[in-house]
């Protein structure tokens, strides 16, 4: 179905207003959950649709990193960022918090940019059998993340897996499955950014985890910003078995939290 023509100068004029917030309140501030769902209600007050929050593409995606990570820059030298995956800045904060996290073991909801970047962190770390588990309801994406990491000569701290998504685009695994995937190692950091899908299809994600994860541990949730997201962050913090510490508003939002057993 075409867009109405008025549509787009709309998204223009929204994300000119996102832009102008996001360049006062600065894109490395964690903001409270609160203080990011009275933004959309305002903003529900201005503009119709879904997803208000999350700006045009055009202000975050970019063709290569060129950020301030040195290791990261020839890695991801021709990799697109902003759109599908992680945008710079998102990829930046990643890394600054596994220098302070500090993982062994990582597992990843949806493969790409983001693995290399696991991968990267592991081997500049030197964590001792540190490993990122990368699960994809993709058998062509987790071959494609399969290959960069290849290419790139990380194959041996990151393994991609295909996972295939139920008819509510959740990922489809059983608790036998996810016991030969972790095989007794704890997950001490969480980054999810799949399955791609329906609204809401990854709120199973964290809580499926759940007889996998070490004492404590770090977590994180691609695309933040979105109306599913946001509900799902609501979801998990609800029962404080996952506190959340905040939402970067950078590219699509990327919430961080934690958990304490
Ligand atoms: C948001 S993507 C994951 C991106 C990854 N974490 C990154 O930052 O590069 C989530 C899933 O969407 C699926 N997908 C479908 N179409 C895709 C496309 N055109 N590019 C990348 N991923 C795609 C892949 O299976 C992927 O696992």
């Amino acid at each position: 179905m075409s867009r109405p023509p008025h549509e787009p100068v709309v998204d223009y004029f929204r994300t000119a207003i996102l832009w102008i917030g996001r360049t006062c309140l600065g894109r490395n501030r964690l903001l409270p959950l609160d203080h990011v769902l009275r933004v959309r209600h305002r903003l529900k007050c201005m503009f119709h649709g879904e997803d208000l929050l999350v700006p045009l593409n055009l202000v975050f995606s970019s063709h290569r990193f060129h950020g301030r990570v040195p290791a990261l820059v020839h890695l991801l030298r021709d990799v697109p960022l902003g759109t599908w995956a992680v945008d710079q800045c998102g990829v930046e904060l990643i890394w600054q918090r596994l220098d302070k996290a500090r993982p062994r073991v990582i597992c990843e909801f949806g493969s790409g940019a983001t693995t290399l970047v696991f991968a990267r962190w592991l081997k500049h770390a030197g964590i001792p059998h540190g490993v990122c588990i990368s699960i994809d309801q993709s058998a062509d994406e987790a071959s494609n993340t399969r290959l960069r990491l290849e290419s790139a000569g990380l194959s041996a701290f990151a393994s991609v897996h295909h996972v295939p998504v139920d008819a509510d685009t959740r990922f489809a695994f059983d608790a036998p499955h996810l016991a030969a995937l972790f095989e007794g190692r704890p997950i001490d950091f969480v980054f999810v950014d799949g399955p791609a899908g329906a609204s809401g299809c990854r709120l199973s994600t964290l809580p499926m985890l759940e007889g996998w994860l070490a004492e404590r541990g770090v977590w994180m949730l691609h695309d933040a910003l979105r109306d599913g997201e946001l509900e799902v962050v609501q979801a998990w913090t609800a029962n404080r078995r996952f506190a959340l510490d905040g939402i970067y508003a950078t590219g699509t939002g990327l919430a961080i939290g934690n958990w304490c057993k």
